[in-house]
């Protein structure tokens, strides 16, 4: 296997994909295939966009031919693919959108592959990056296992659910090597400032509202982002064509306990007295549909191609904290919009 197209590389998750494979695997070419949307930032990548083994390629995957012709002209072997809208505050204002990205955009990969790779399948893959959103949410108790049937809410996830079962039908009609993973929520460098660890963390540095939505009771199970790359992977590399792999740090959180803990390693981090940064904590009025759980059993990855978490959620976080402390110049540029000459600047003048 020799050239594989990246999707969604310049993003919070992709960026973390593409700097792993390019470095760690010199053996193959690396295509960054990115729309650069307002969730693309370049400069994420900015430690390898000069290595050999890695290109950028600015496109809309929602274009067919243009997918076509890419394919056509590059030839790749695989794709990991997470090029997609993310964010479930967003679906509910435009689901249309997440429809044209995440399903049209995922079929017309799919469309590429099958005709491309037509005789070839056992020599190529179609890795498709999702969500446990897919699952639905839980009650108090129990996990969502790779055999817990898809209960979509959110526009996001009923997007996210549909490119899955695209992705099956592929496999299960024209025999396409295509591989699946659901990973729980991540958290780590480079996440976008309107997910709610990032945006907790810029609005505790700038002394403003931390908004918690309802009373703060939801649960997530946080894991972080460079072990979900490493987790993609290995995976990438050992699953049986056909599978499914749940991703998870068994490592869930009520979001007023997560922020609490925030606030308790930005007083530290940031010379404040305890307890400062918690006054900024806000309710506000509950997201439409909110899930109440997700809690994710990766226990088949880890029987199966030994995969587990390398660091605790409260060593995550503290890094992740560093790094945006360390960083501000890449957080005020991705605040006042900057960051979209990237490319502009970088790319385009070459
Ligand atoms: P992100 O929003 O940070 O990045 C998405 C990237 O996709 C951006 O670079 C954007 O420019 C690109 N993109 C969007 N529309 C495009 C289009 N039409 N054509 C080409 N590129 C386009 O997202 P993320 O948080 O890094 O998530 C990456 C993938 O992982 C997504 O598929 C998401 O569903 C999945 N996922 C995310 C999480 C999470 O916690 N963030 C958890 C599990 C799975
Ligand atoms: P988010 O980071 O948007 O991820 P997801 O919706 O994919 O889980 O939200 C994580 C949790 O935090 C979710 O329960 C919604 C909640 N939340 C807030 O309470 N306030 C916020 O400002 C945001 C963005 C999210």
């Amino acid at each position: 296997m020799k050239k594989i197209i990246i999707t969604g590389g310049a993003g919070f998750i992709g960026s973390h994909v593409v700097r792993r494979f390019v470095k760690s695997h010199p053996e193959y070419q690396i295509i960054n295939l990115d729309k650069l949307t307002y969730a693309g930032n370049l400069a994420n990548l900015k430690d390898i966009e000069n290595e050999p083994n890695y290109k950028f390629v600015k496109g809309d995957i929602v274009d067919a031919q243009f997918i076509d012709e890419l394919f056509g002209a590059e030839q790749p072997d695989a794709v990991i693919h997470l090029a997609a809208e993310s964010h479930v505050d967003r679906s509910i204002a435009n689901p249309l959108e997440f429809v044209m990205t995440n399903v049209v955009g995922t079929v017309n990969l799919l469309n590429a592959a099958r005709y491309h790779w037509k005789g070839r399948y056992d020599e190529t893959r179609f890795y498709h990056v999702s969500t446990d959103e897919v699952y639905g949410t839980l009650g108090e108790d129990g996990m969502f296992t790779e055999e817990t049937p898809y209960d979509p809410h959110s526009p996001y996830s009923a997007s996210k659910a549909s490119s899955d079962h695209m992705v099956r039908a592929y496999q299960d009609t024209y025999g396409m090597n295509a591989v699946i993973s659901n990973c729980s929520n991540n958290y780590g460098s480079y996440h976008f400032p309107e997910k709610l660890i990032p945006l907790s963390i810029h609005n505790i540095k700038q002394n403003k509202p931390i908004p918690i939505y309802g009373k703060g009771e939801n649960v997530r199970d946080w894991l972080w982002v460079e072990d979900h790359a490493r987790a993609i992977d290995v995976i990438f590399h050992n699953a049986k064509s056909g599978d499914t792999y749940n991703i998870g740090g068994h490592n869930e959180w009520q979001n007023i306990e997560l922020i609490k803990l925030l606030c308790e390693i930005m007083d530290k981090k940031l010379g404040r007295e305890a307890g400062t940064s918690a006054q900024l904590i806000t309710y506000v009025t509950d997201r439409a549909g909110h899930d109440l759980r997700y809690a994710i059993d990766a226990t088949k990855l880890k029987n199966e191609l030994g995969w587990t978490p390398s660091i605790t959620f409260e060593e995550g976080l503290e890094k992740t904290v560093e790094w945006y402390l360390a960083n501000e110049e890449w957080l005020n540029d991705v605040t006042s919009g900057h960051y979209q000459q990237y490319y502009d600047e970088q790319y385009t003048n070459r």
